[in-house]
């Protein structure tokens, strides 16, 4: 992003992000890019030591100050504190609500704690995050809120029914957002990635291997993508031809056809 968004406080230079879920993969790629772009940052997730070494590098190779903020998300008290953080000086500019993990296997034989978290980061997080972020930046008429969902939100998908339906909900929430919040200075985005190389896979017990090849992007290209969007005030960012190609089939093709096809892939892969 050429030109961080600018912030209105007179105590400080640098624009201020928080981006959540960025000890690892495209939540890494954005606090690296947004280093780089000036940004001083607060680092969200658990892995308290992961954030700490990432912390150390963005200060050293970028002069970022970076505040290290650990927190399950998934967890009231938790989330009650990073929420609270919106709300005191330095004010946050930009909110990246990017933190997020997926469940696949048949939905009555999955652990229901799995499910529950799942609904808990990917739903409940994001929006009590971007409540408790959109209220400062109206209120001082600039700033920014970067949603991360996926292309598996644009249908239902049978085998990845909890993430698909917690993904459709970031969507929605935040098309409607951007255009509630037109005018008032402050814009919101959604990004939908396709498959990525991070340790999400890994994570969710998605067998990735049988991807092919050309369907992966890296992380950083996809954060590039996002915060290129952001820039532009663009309402949704869906990085990568193929991905855009496959959303727009999603969108323009009726759910009784794209749930079968999606059921039959995961099927296969
Ligand atoms: N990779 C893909 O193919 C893909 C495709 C479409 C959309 N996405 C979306 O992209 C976003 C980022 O995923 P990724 O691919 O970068 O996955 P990732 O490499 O697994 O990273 C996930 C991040 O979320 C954090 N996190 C997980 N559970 C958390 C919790 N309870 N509280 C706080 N932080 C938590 C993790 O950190 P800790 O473990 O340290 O907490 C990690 O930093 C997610 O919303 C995902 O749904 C990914």
């Amino acid at each position: 992003m050429s030109s961080p968004i600018t912030s209105t406080t007179t105590q400080k230079t640098r624009p201020l992000a928080l981006v959540t879920g960025a000890s690892a993969g495209i939540g890494q790629s954005f606090a690296r890019l947004l280093a780089r772009d000036g940004y001083d940052l607060v680092l969200v997730a658990r892995d308290s030591m992961r954030l700490d070494v990432l912390a150390k590098q963005l200060e050293h190779e970028y002069g970022s100050q970076t505040e290290v903020l650990p927190a399950d998300l998934t967890k009231v008290d938790q989330l009650a504190v990073v929420e609270q953080r919106m709300g005191v000086n330095p004010p946050i500019d930009l909110l990246v609500n990017n933190a997020g993990f997926g469940t696949f296997g048949s939905f009555h034989e999955l652990p229901l704690d799995a499910e529950d978290r799942e609904v808990r980061l990917n739903v409940l997080a994001l929006m009590r995050l971007t409540h408790a972020a959109a209220g400062p930046m109206v209120a001082r008429g600039s700033g920014a809120i970067l949603n991360v969902s996926s292309v598996a939100g644009s249908q239902p998908i049978p085998g990845n029914a909890t993430y698909a339906a917690t993904k459709a909900f970031v969507t929605s929430f935040s098309e409607a957002l951007h255009e509630e919040l037109r005018g008032t200075g402050v814009g919101v985005t959604v990004l939908c990635p396709g498959f990525t190389r991070t340790e999400f896979q890994e994570r969710s017990g998605f067998e990735g291997g049988r991807v092919p090849v050309f369907m992966w992007q890296e992380p950083d290209d996809v954060a590039t993508a996002a915060l290129a969007a952001l820039a532009k005030g663009r309402t949704v960012c869906v990085p990568g031809s193929l991905n855009k190609v496959a959303n727009a089939f999603s969108n323009a093709t009726p759910h009784a056809i794209t749930r079968r096809l999606a059921g039959s892939v995961i099927r296969r892969t």
